[in-house]
């Protein structure tokens, strides 16, 4: 019985249809603290907690968002912060058509033991975390954790990766929130393409094997994988053809059809290559649902534009719109730059 009411539970949670749903993807504005006081920092600002809630008002009140953005995932702040009009955050997400999702790792530290690697905190407590989230509105959550290639990546690193994300997705749709499976496989270094698909082919195999051990319900379940390219200082640079070519064959080896959206990260790509990328694996059908849940490649002309102005305040949620409409064409493969 106990199985069959998590069971029910999770799936009445799924909002797969909402959240994956076609020309729509997520906006990752869940920077912890220290993240988003570098970027006020580029701008001139404070890392204050007035600023923070300038800024996230500034996104989440962009007018029509909603037509290309299904789901916006929040830090645990934001989850429970009002506008600088005293509305609830999380009730502007909703009247948007906008799914509230929540950040919920708690960072990196080192890996003792591995080639200066890192592994990601948060298990400690989740459960009860997680039920709080959902009380305030969360239908989703997220754990970030990385891979880097030119560190490695040991065995260790790998396989701590992908306990910790099998053991929290199984933890999320026990308390009724979809998990983001994020292993960010960092962009960092000289390698090529081949090297990065290696390296990939072998973080998602190992994600999955312990997410079954868990027993994850994959179609209950989103991913957040970086696309196949290759490193970002490697000389060789690589088409959207060829970064899409490599993506779809990464994901048709590993990702079973059962899963229902992947969620592609931005990772430090430009903006206009983060839709040039997507839109060109959109372009024949797939399994499933390829969008976006990007972060930089949706705000940073949107920050520089508002840069802590509030005469800016139309015009940086322009550029915001700009960009998630580029990318909501990109999820339909009918982006043209
Ligand atoms: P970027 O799109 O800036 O990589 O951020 C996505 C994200 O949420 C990383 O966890």
């Amino acid at each position: 019985l106990l199985i069959i009411i998590n069971y029910c539970k999770v799936e009445d949670s799924l909002e797969k249809k909402t959240v994956a749903s076609p020309g729509r993807g997520i906006l990752a504005m869940d920077e912890s603290n220290a993240t988003c006081g570098k970027r006020l920092a580029s701008i001139g600002l404070e890392n204050t907690e007035a600023n923070r809630q300038a800024y996230r008002t500034l996104l989440v009140s962009a007018p029509g968002l909603g037509n290309y953005i299904s789901g916006a995932i929040l830090f645990e702040e934001t989850l429970y912060q009002s506008t600088v009009d005293g509305k609830k955050i999380v009730d502007i997400l909703v009247e948007q058509g906008i799914v509230p999702g929540i950040k919920v790792d708690k960072g990196l530290v080192p890996l003792t033991g591995s080639n200066n690697e890192s592994w990601c905190q948060g298990l400690d407590g989740l459960a009860s975390r997680e039920a709080a989230y959902y009380q305030a509105g969360a239908r989703f959550a997220k754990w970030r954790t990385v891979v880097s290639i030119p560190n490695g990546p040991s065995e260790l690193a790998v396989k701590e990766a992908a306990w910790g994300l099998a053991r929290y997705a199984a933890i999320s749709q026990d308390n009724g929130l979809v998990p983001i499976v994020e292993p960010e496989i960092l962009l960092d270094g000289e390698h090529g393409i081949e090297r990065t698909f290696e390296v990939a082919q072998k973080v998602w195999a190992e994600t999955f094997y312990y997410m079954a051990e868990n027993n994850v319900m994959f179609e209950g379940i989103l991913l957040k994988p970086s696309m196949v390219t290759p490193g970002a200082e490697c000389k060789d640079k690589a088409t959207p053809e060829q970064v899409a070519e490599y993506t779809l064959k990464l994901l048709h080896r590993r990702i079973p059809p059962a899963v229902p959206g992947i969620m592609f990260l931005s990772g430090g790509q430009s903006e206009v290559e983060a839709t040039q990328n997507l839109n060109a694996m959109n372009q024949s059908p797939n399994p499933w649902h390829v969008s976006f849940s990007y972060a930089r490649a949706l705000q940073n002309t949107c920050l520089k534009t508002w840069g802590g102005r509030p005469e800016n305040l139309k015009a940086a949620q322009d550029a915001l719109l700009l960009r998630a409409k580029a990318n909501s064409l990109a999820q339909l493969g009918k982006y043209t730059s």
